[in-house]
């Protein structure tokens, strides 16, 4: 194992740069020479990546984005554009590649190294945490973070005013972001994907969750079966003409600023770990925390199982609900 390759796909994350710079520090401290590729698939297909020094990752643990760029490449779907991408890593004698990213980047790796024969080890890097086989992924908790920060400031504004507001997070396919920051927030409800949402159950909860209240917050997942935000908003509506509805998309804030501790902490131990597996001879695996401790597993299983919120939180939501 004399050089590795590494790149960030998909949905930044904070944290990444923590990640890349254990790698590449990792790598460098053990005589392989770290190859950061640029732009995701999208520049390993167009011949993006250079050696990496200690000097390139030097302060930049305390970043969000990623130093490498990150993209969603439909291109490298086709393999046309793969075998672009396999010559540009047999021209730089890459012996290995580590990806961050979600289960989308995890695929991409897994087809490159049946058509290549080259190690791979994922690490997983996205806010929505909807990776299986982890307990936490790379940015989720300063996603998290930013996200209550966000909702307690809605919280003032709505309390002054007595309305109901319906705020938008992300998580096309995951309700990770809005159940944990609703639970955290002290929201009223959270509207997440993987339960069906009952909008007459939403009205009476509102109705309910108002009495002698100055303010409700509905958290409400991208991916939720209802709609959007102003979707659910312009639902209820009809049914709530005495109160006084505003909604509030977070957006692509969530995705940026400076990583959590947590997120430092366990970008830096993944980004480790993986040269150390990756020198140790296993290939196709994830990087997984479970229970503070480092884990590998199977990269199929990362991409095949669902990783799924704890309901429970949904139940505590209702429970602690002013009644
Ligand atoms: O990073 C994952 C994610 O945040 C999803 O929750 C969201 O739907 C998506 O990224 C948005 O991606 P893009 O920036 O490509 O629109």
């Amino acid at each position: 194992m004399k050089k590795i390759a590494l790149l960030t796909s998909g949905g930044d994350a904070p944290g990444m740069n923590a990640a890349i710079r254990a790698i590449v520090k990792t790598c460098l401290n053990e005589h392989i020479i770290p190859f950061g590729i640029y732009d995701g698939y999208k520049g390993m297909i167009e011949s993006k990546g250079t050696a990496l020094t200690y000097s390139d990752v030097d302060n930049i643990i305390q970043y969000g984005g990623t130093i490498l760029g990150s993209a969603r490449s439909e291109e490298f779907k086709q393999e046309k554009y793969r075998k672009q991408a396999i010559a540009f890593l047999r021209a730089n004698n890459i012996d290995g590649l580590i990806v961050i990213g979600g289960d989308g980047t995890f695929t991409g790796a897994q087809v490159l190294s049946k058509e290549m024969n080259i190690p791979i080890i994922g690490i997983p890097g996205t806010i929505d945490n909807d990776i299986f086989g982890t307990d936490a992924t790379i940015g989720f908790d300063t996603a998290l973070n930013t996200v209550i920060q966000a909702v307690d400031k809605i919280r003032d504004t709505a309390s002054s005013h007595h309305r109901v507001f319906f705020i938008e997070v992300m998580g096309r396919d995951a309700g990770f972001i809005a159940l944990h920051s609703a639970l955290a927030s002290g929201a009223e409800s959270v509207l997440i994907p993987e339960e069906i949402t009952d909008i007459q159950k939403l009205v009476v909860d509102i109705k309910t969750q108002n009495k002698g209240k100055r303010s409700s917050i509905i958290l409400v997942a991208e991916g939720d079966d209802a709609g959007h935000a102003l979707d659910i908003l312009n639902k209820v509506k009809p049914y709530l003409p005495e109160y006084d509805l505003r909604h509030s998309v977070l957006g692509h804030m969530q995705r940026g600023g400076s990583p959590s501790v947590q997120d430092r902490l366990i970008a830096t131990r993944m980004g480790n770990h993986a040269v150390n597996v990756m020198k140790s001879g296993q290939s196709n695996c994830v990087i997984g925390i479970n229970g503070g401790l480092l884990v590998t597993y199977d990269i199929n299983q990362a991409i095949k199982e669902h990783a799924a919120p704890n309901l429970e939180y949904l139940r505590l939501i209702e429970v602690l609900r002013t009644k």
